[in-house]
């Protein structure tokens, strides 16, 4: 298998870093527009190898397309992050003609690649990807509930102090400071619900915590976070290329489902060597779908944004 991550920053190399460590492929393109930073940064993991014992080979190129031929999934780390105060969606100015741009590359050298979103504003960026290549809404998914599901999940564990391992619970909607829904009500500690662990006040404050989570670090950092979202991004990756049909809660094109329709939003959907393959209907309740109707509407506000840059 060969695996493809455009954009050699911080998410991005984090991204291939988890990748290679977890020998995901046997090749491992990296590539960014800065001259040689990919291939320094590829050089610089690959001499980890006889170190960590991994046998992945990590090629860096500075905007060689045809490097990347033959990619069965390609990552999209590209664009600028978000320095404090700013809001992803803030982002899209700059990010949006990039990510177009890196799609079209992609698919130009690898016509069947499966697309993983990752640039911000990601949900605006996902349906970007999906609107301007054509290509089946099924191998175009957006990486934000499975990072902001973990940091649900840190934040829990932290207030239930508990392993994060034994918790499970997913985050709908978008991935925005204000459009992402923790979804608290069907959260579980080894199958109990935390409801019974936690009143309604500690309940509120850590999806509220969830929800800044992003914007917390970008505060203490001075930039975007990159371990998590490396990782989230690897584990998205692991479910395709191991055809694992793992449920993550990622974006993606909606007709319909949790009543919406041309829009790609979070939603736990099943992962396999197809890219996603089903979403699953968590049964919303009526405050849950309020609330998701609301983040479809901010999402949609973005994405009208794209039509106004005569990007879609
Ligand atoms: C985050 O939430 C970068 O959007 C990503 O950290």
């Amino acid at each position: 298998m060969k695996i493809t991550v455009v954009g050699a920053g911080a998410v991005g190399a984090t991204c291939a870093d988890n990748i290679a460590r977890k020998e995901l492929a046997k090749e491992l393109v990296l590539l960014d527009i800065k001259e040689g930073f990919a291939e320094g940064k590829a050089m610089d993991m690959m001499q980890t190898a006889a170190l960590l014992g991994f046998d992945t080979n990590i090629i860096g190129c500075t905007n060689d397309y045809a490097k990347t031929a033959g990619t069965d999934v390609a990552v999209i780390t590209s664009g600028i992050p978000r320095k404090p105060g700013m809001t992803r969606e803030e982002l899209i100015g700059i990010n949006a003609g990039i990510v177009k741009g890196v799609t079209e590359n992609i698919l130009k050298h690898s016509p069947n690649a499966i697309i993983v979103v990752i640039s911000n504003p990601m949900d605006t960026m996902t349906y970007l990807a999906l609107k301007s290549s054509g290509i089946p809404k099924n191998r175009i998914i957006g990486m934000g509930g499975i990072l902001d599901s973990a940091r649900f999940k840190y934040y829990l564990s932290k207030e239930l102090n508990c392993s994060s391992n034994d918790l499970h619970g997913v985050v709908v909607g978008g991935h925005g400071d204000t459009t992402m829904i923790p979804l608290t009500r069907l959260a579980t500690l080894n199958g109990l619900a935390i409801s019974n662990l936690l009143d309604a006040a500690q309940l509120e404050k850590i999806a509220a915590d969830t929800m800044i989570g992003g914007a917390t670090l970008t505060g203490l950092l001075g930039t975007s976070a990159w371990y998590a979202p490396g990782a989230a991004g690897a584990a998205l990756v692991e479910s395709i290329i191991r055809d694992e049909k793992k449920v993550f809660p990622c974006c993606v094109s909606l007709d319909g489902e949790y009543g919406q329709s041309d829009i790609c939003l979070g939603v736990p959907v099943v992962i396999g060597k197809n890219g996603w393959e089903k979403i699953i209907d968590y049964k919303l309740n009526e405050t849950e779908q309020v609330a998701f109707n609301k983040s479809a509407d901010a999402v949609r506000n973005m994405n009208q944004v794209l039509v106004e840059m005569k990007l879609v």
